[in-house]
């Protein structure tokens, strides 16, 4: 098996598909040609060969009242039996669903069939706390097989679930529970992370703690589950033990069919203002391109590959990559609870030995960090079992391109760069790993019955080589639905750019290369990735200003070798605080402050205390002269700023 160059440059290498793989790839070209001979009936073709619709449907795409689609509408189905109960019916229960391995090293193995029996009873278990069709449920947990049942046994019910990163504070968990009104919270005493059990239930009962307001919460219910033992403050009548009343139930509970539309999740993430948006993902159209993408981006074979996506389920890539898509497909995968490199900096490679791991999706910003630490961490362990590899969340640079490939994949095992977002559901642009030669650094290619382009501001298509805006110019099975509880600002922030020709708009640059390939270029709105997490400056920056030191802040996304960007604010403090206190004292608090306001990976790398911010005539910070500080540049045209002097203020007070 040898990958070979073809018609390649040196600065823009290709790597074909090594022969035995593309001989025996689950997908082919002939979904390509398929796709692009009618979009709609590809789609229909693979609701149907990927899913059990009780109720199969007869219209394929409703677009009347665009910007707000509905796919297969006139069908039903539940979505947990497509990921569960079907199987099992099949003969494969006693295939393993999830091999679970937790931080301190103790793990488990359940079967479809467990997973299956696991569900039903915590459906039970909801239902008898009054949970609904319709009904939202907020989901706080680490990455525990209950989590995974947990979000099946809300869907099961036709149940909205919302989770919420189990890194976010308490503030932020409040936030989403009250704008989704959940019902019920699942949430645990506690996770491990990092060698340490890390509390969850003091942030839900902060979170639902009485607000002194005489508001009433819509939260009645909170299940907890016992992972780590530690005390827990105990609300009678609120509070359940997971153990109390799972294992009691009978492991008996009917399916019902929901429509398409029926709501699946809401999950929030962040956009160019303070405020998270829910954003909302429905049922048929959703695990459609989940279940297609996972098979066919990921060359998935259920009976013999051990699939490991090591993203948490608080991110979307855990609702698609380890709950919808694998289970829909049949899969066997791999969770892991704690962090990459505990108790030592090999733990990955080790599960990955432990299990036989054939597929790996992770981030750049994990293979960065590895690519720190040596390539004889990895190598010391049998990695032999990968047979294919994924990255998402950012750009991966070439340079980690090639390392991962090298040293996790052999040398030979395709790479999959997969572009998507919280709001497109289902992976939109990668390589297909049988049939495209791979180009490290550009996510490449649309996948069958996608379709994107490159366009300037008025929506035309930009030239091949110049750099334009990101649009999906037809609608497609998995995109949101809507943000919850608020259809203007969804119109407004997806659509509106490119009304009059109903493309939408995903917020990233881009370019296209002289075959066509796309090539990510970062996002053009006020929205940071950092390790692959969004991150909004304004949420950042009001989170900041809520510290009773800060006058003024202003926060960019600066380069960063391991984490793609950081977070680096720019503080003005109110004169009294300064007379007191230290700014390296001030600093290392406000970092602090918006790791509790927020959640940690909210916290800046740096925090520059500043006496003036650049600002235009009107007022608006210029936040593109504050990055070119803030990556060490040399500050670039400063005219339309109100006063040209403040930028060798700000740079001298910074350095
Ligand atoms: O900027 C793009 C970047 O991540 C954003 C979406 O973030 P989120 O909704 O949190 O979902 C992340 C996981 C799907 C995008 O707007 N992004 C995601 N994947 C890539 C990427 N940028 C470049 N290449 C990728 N493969």
């Amino acid at each position: 098996m040898s990958s070979h160059l073809e018609g390649a440059t040196a600065s823009n290498p290709r790597f074909a598909p090594p022969m035995d793989f593309a001989a025996q790839a689950v997908a082919g070209r002939e979904i390509q040609e398929q796709a692009s001979a009618d979009r709609l009936a590809f789609w229909e073709k693979q609701s149907r060969d990927l899913l059990h619709w009780d109720t199969p449907f007869t219209r394929v795409l409703d677009w009347s009242t665009p910007p707000f689609a509905r796919w297969f509408d006139d069908g039903e189905l539940n979505v947990a039996y497509n990921c569960l109960d079907r199987h099992v019916e099949a003969g494969n229960g006693d295939r393993i669903a999830l091999h679970f391995e937790g931080e301190p090293g103790d793990s488990r193995s359940l079967t479809y069939a467990e997973l299956t029996s696991e569900v039903k009873r915590v459906a039970n278990v909801l239902e008898g706390l009054g949970v609904g069709p319709g009904d939202r449920v907020a989901i706080y947990l680490p990455m525990i097989p209950e989590a995974i049942a947990s979000l099946l046994a809300v869907a099961r019910l036709g149940a909205i679930h919302s989770v919420v990163f189990g890194g976010f504070s308490a503030d932020s968990l409040r936030a989403r529970i009250d704008d989704a009104g959940a019902k019920v919270v699942i949430t645990a005493d506690g996770g491990y992370r990092k060698g340490r059990a890390s509390a969850l239930k003091p942030a839900v009962d902060q979170a639902l703690a009485d607000r002194g307001n005489g508001e009433q919460g819509t939260v009645e219910h909170v299940l907890v589950v016992r992972r780590t033992g530690q005390e827990v403050e105990w609300n009678a009548g609120r509070d359940v033990w997971w153990h109390d009343v799972v294992p009691a139930e009978p492991a008996t509970h009917e399916a019902r069919a929901f429509p398409a539309e029926n709501p699946l999740f809401i999950l929030y993430t962040s956009g160019t203002t303070g405020k998270p948006k829910g954003i909302l993902h429905t049922s048929g159209g959703y695990l459609t391109q989940a279940a297609f993408t996972h098979k066919n981006v990921f060359d998935l074979r259920p009976e013999n590959d051990v699939y490991w996506c090591s993203a948490d389920i608080g991110w979307i890539t855990g609702h698609s990559y380890v709950v919808y898509g694998p289970l829909a497909n049949g899969a066997t995968q791999v969770i892991y609870e704690g962090t990459p490199d505990h108790p030592e900096p090999g733990r990955w490679w080790d599960v990955v030995e432990k299990y036989g791991v054939t597929i790996f999706y992770t981030a750049p910003t994990a293979v960065r960090s590895f690519m720190k630490q040596g390539r004889s961490i990895p190598q010391s362990r049998d990695l032999s079992s990968l047979r294919l590899l994924g990255s998402v969340g950012e750009p991966i640079n070439p340079e980690a391109w090639k390392w991962f490939r090298d040293v996790i994949g052999a040398g030979v095992t395709p790479i999959v760069d997969t572009w998507w977002q919280t709001e497109t559901g289902a992976i939109m642009i990668s390589a297909l790993p049988g049939i495209t030669d791979l180009k490290p650094g550009s996510a490449q290619v649309p996948i069958p019955g996608i379709s994107v382009a490159v366009v300037d501001e008025t929506g035309e298509p930009v030239a091949r080589g110049d750099g334009g805006l990101l649009v999906a110019t037809e609608p497609w099975p998995s995109m949101l639905r809507g943000i919850w509880g608020d259809p203007e600002r969804f119109v407004e922030t997806y659509w509106k750019m490119f009304a009059d020709r109903g493309y939408y708009f995903a917020g990233d640059g881009a370019r296209l290369d002289e075959d066509g390939d796309v090539w990510l270029l970062g996002r053009v709105d006020d929205v940071m990735n950092v390790s692959g997490h969004r991150l909004s400056t304004a949420e950042i920056e009001s989170a900041l200003v809520a510290h009773p030191a800060t006058a003024e802040a202003a926060v960019v996304g600066a380069n960063d070798e391991t984490t793609g960007q950081a977070v680096v604010a720019f503080v003005i403090l109110k004169e009294s605080y300064l007379k007191e206190n230290t700014a390296e004292g001030l600093a290392g608090e406000l970092r602090g402050w918006v790791g509790e306001q927020i959640g940690p990976i909210a916290r800046p790398r740096d925090v520059y205390i500043v006496g003036e911010l650049p600002k235009t005539r009107s007022g608006k910070i210029m936040r593109r002269l504050l990055r070119d500080v803030a990556e060490g540049r040399e500050v670039g045209d400063t005219q339309t700023l109100a006063d040209t002097s403040v930028m060798s203020v700000i740079t001298a007070q910074v350095r």
